[in-house]
């Protein structure tokens, strides 16, 4: 029996949601534009899925915007303020451990009108508050930090963030990529003072090719796609409707937001992979900080290369990482645990295994088995 240990690379659609999926396919087929019955139907499909989103965040449902998933969602937080803004030169501040959907969108900005600072994390890679303050200038508009880290699972210090960046300003926009955070720990937008929050179906138990951003206020940023004026202007496109119905069920399976600590299977698992870790094969470095996300875990094998491991245990049924899952079929360092300080063997021997919700303990026990196995044999 294989081991899927890679839940934050994408994880397993829910039954409920293939079922919505499915059956939105078969049955409510229309266009949601479309002014007749069918067109209509779909558009239910729409308003309840954004009702669903909107409760469980505490937050309006126009203040929810269907995007393909997290990356666009970034891509819009990040794009759609600087478009609205007219005053140039512009200032942003964001991390070298954001995902790439994140610092490549800002690499791509960056020019002689839009200045970007990359904040280096601390040798756990978390995001000082003080740095962030420190950075904040009379002309940055957007402050981006993510919630979770989707390599190490480091906790960001958001809300802290959030509160020093409206101090500075009350003009600036604060956006938080909370793509790992949400289901595994509260989402409190209120609470973050957030302006903008991307969210990815895919890590929820939803279909590949779903997502929204929460948007505050409509006039904060201008589309960055154009055509049918969908989702009030705000993401032309006609909106994957069936997509969007398995998003729905999968968020009704979330725990409410406030609510939601750490869930405890999780939490149990990977203290026991930790545990086992270090009994089995005492070598591993743990990359990933005492706080953090019940579902990552990431340590290095310094004597062999991440994707070596990764290839062997593959070959025998084990599904993980190297790095984050972009990078895993390039052979590039991981650029967040780089900025961490990590070098060498260590930086080039990084795993990540990340769980999921059916996962078991006896999985976690043949897992580092092979592992031990397979690092003694390639040595
Ligand atoms: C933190 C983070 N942000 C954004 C994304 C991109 O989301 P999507 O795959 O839905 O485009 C991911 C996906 O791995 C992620 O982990």
């Amino acid at each position: 029996m294989s081991v899927y240990f890679d839940h934050s690379s994408t994880t397993t659609c829910l039954p409920s949601a293939v079922k919505a999926v499915v059956e939105t396919l078969r049955e409510d087929y229309g266009n949601p534009s479309s002014v007749h019955k069918l067109g209509l139907k779909a558009e239910k499909i729409l308003k309840q899925t954004r009702k669903t989103a909107a409760s469980l965040l505490e937050v309006e449902e126009e203040q929810i915007f269907f995007t393909s998933g997290g990356t666009e969602a970034n891509n819009l937080a990040l794009r759609g303020p600087v478009k609205n803004r007219r005053q140039r030169p512009l200032h942003i501040i964001s991390s070298l451990i954001e995902h790439d959907s994140v610092f490549r969108t800002l690499k791509d900005l960056n020019s002689k009108d839009v200045e970007v600072t990359f904040l280096k994390p601390d040798s756990q890679g978390i995001i000082d508050p003080a740095r962030v303050e420190q950075a904040l200038k009379p002309n940055t508009i957007l402050v981006s930090i993510m919630q979770v880290n989707n390599e190490t699972g480091a906790l960001q210090p958001v809300e802290e963030i959030g509160r020093l960046s409206k101090e500075h300003s009350g003009n600036i926009l604060f956006h938080v990529d909370a793509v790992q955070g949400l289901g595994h720990l509260p989402v409190a937008i209120q609470d973050w003072q957030a302006d903008l929050v991307s969210f990815s179906g895919h890590k929820i138990g939803a279909p590949k090719g779903t997502g929204f951003l929460y948007v505050r206020k409509k006039n904060l940023l201008q589309p960055i796609i154009t055509g049918g004026d969908q989702e009030k202007r705000l993401r032309s496109g006609t909106e994957n409707v069936a997509g969007i119905a398995g998003l729905g069920a999968a968020l009704k399976k979330l725990p409410r937001l406030k609510e939601s600590n750490q869930p405890e299977k999780l939490l149990r698992l990977k203290k026991y992979f930790l545990q086992q870790l270090a009994r089995k094969i005492p070598e591993a470095r743990v990359n990933t900080p005492r706080e953090s996300a019940p579902h990552i875990v990431n340590f290095s094998l310094k004597k062999l290369p991440g994707e070596v491991l990764v290839n062997a245990m593959s070959s025998r049924g084990f599904y993980i990482s190297s790095g984050s899952a972009c990078h895993a079929r390039r052979n590039i360092e991981s650029r967040v645990l780089k900025s961490m300080g990590l070098t060498g063997g260590e930086l080039q021997g990084a795993l990540r295994v990340s769980f999921g919700r059916e996962n078991q303990p006896e999985e976690v026990d043949r897992f580092i088995a092979a592992l031990r196995e397979e690092y003694d044999l390639l040595q």
